[in-house]
């Protein structure tokens, strides 16, 4: 199998290695943390950006602030624990598997008998974390590959990769599984606001690992869907609600409206760890980012000065446009409300 040759995040000799994507695609450069609040700094600065992959960084945040605790007792370990996981749970708002990851690992911490087995037992199952997304993601790219087909040309949104991920991809290991499966595809990748994760970072793990890709402006999607240059849709999420609304980068409910409009199946791919099934729609917070992403380039204004600036980070697609969740327990198709309560079950059930 395919498996990408990019590692996002990795545990090693008691620190964490990221690749520093905001140098990509000019530079493929790995940066080193021995602090949680370079963890936290690299969340906020997009260094590790993409949902799953932030849940494994915060972490792998907790672990190193286990690691250099001074604490002599459990009590005051959680305690430094828990300041990180303030500072690590506020760098980034809408992708649920930050959270996820968070409590995952203070629960492992808080069971802990002693501060040596708690900090032994936080930076192990930090790494288990890390290899059970690569599993994940591969078992949703066998489930996903299913519904593609072999020509099929396929469009996805941002970057949901092996960049986005500890390894593998949601969307693009569904790609990747497909491609495995010896079906000949084609992927057209838009660039995405707004820091352009499409052009910059899904073009580039593509091409890194041998994919057929086309590059298209946001604003070219419905002239390649007139001009039948795609037939199939595919997204990552950063939270699904248990009703099936989509959260994912901005711009991917233009492309659902668009696909329903040319009749293209739109699919989403995200572990069960993205789902929050508390939340309503209008509870989700959606990251709102700096006006000079959209009124400079390379810090040459291309603007006037004064003007407003609206420049959300993502947007929610409502489930009637979507036409089936990929995840790793198999596939929910509407009506979701349903379908997302059979997945859950199965999940439990495995166990
Ligand atoms: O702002 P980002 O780059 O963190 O946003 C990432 C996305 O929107 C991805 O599509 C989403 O996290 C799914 S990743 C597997």
């Amino acid at each position: 199998m395919t498996h990408s040759s990019l590692r996002t995040v990795e545990w090693k000799d008691s620190k964490v290695i990221m690749i520093d994507q905001t140098k990509l695609p000019n530079e493929l450069v790995y940066v080193e943390f021995s602090d949680y609040n370079q963890i936290a700094n690299a969340i906020r600065k997009l260094v590790v950006r993409g949902a799953p992959a932030i849940g494994v960084s915060g972490a792998f945040g907790i672990a190193l602030a286990a690691l250099h605790s001074t604490a002599t007792t459990k009590e005051d370990l959680i305690k430094d624990l828990e300041k990180a996981k303030k500072i690590l749970f506020e760098t980034r708002p809408t992708a649920i598997n930050l959270g996820w990851g968070l409590e995952r690992i203070m629960k492992i911490a808080n069971e802990g008998k002693d501060v040596s087995k708690i900090k032994d037992s936080v930076i192990n199952f930090s790494k288990q974390m890390a290899e059970e997304d690569i599993q994940t993601n591969m078992t949703m790219g066998r489930f996903g590959s299913e519904l593609f087909q072999d020509q099929d040309r396929i469009m996805t949104h941002c970057n949901a990769g092996a960049l986005a991920t500890v390894a593998y991809g949601t969307a693009l290991g569904v790609i990747r599984a497909t491609k495995d499966s010896g079906k000949n595809i084609k992927v057209i990748a838009t660039e995405t606001r707004p820091v352009q994760q499409g052009s910059r970072l899904t073009t580039f793990e593509l091409k890194h690992d041998g994919i057929d890709v086309d590059l298209i402006p946001d604003t070219a999607v419905g002239y390649v869907m007139v001009k039948g240059l795609v037939n199939k849709v595919i997204v990552g999420a950063d939270r699904i609600l248990s009703t099936g609304h989509v959260f994912n980068k901005i711009g991917t409910y233009q492309i659902a409206t668009m696909a329903k409009h040319h009749g293209i199946p739109f699919y989403v791919a995200a572990p069960l760890s993205s789902f929050d099934l508390k939340s309503k729609p209008e509870e989700v917070v959606i990251e709102q980012r700096k006006s000079n992403e959209v009124t400079t380039i390379k810090n040459i204004k291309t603007a006037p000065e004064n003007i407003g600036v609206i420049n959300p980070a993502f947007d929610m697609t409502p489930p009637e446009l979507i036409s089936g969740i990929i995840t790793e327990v198999g596939i929910a198709k509407p009506p979701y409300g349903e379908s997302i309560k059979v997945l859950f079950q199965k999940k439990s059930t495995n166990s």
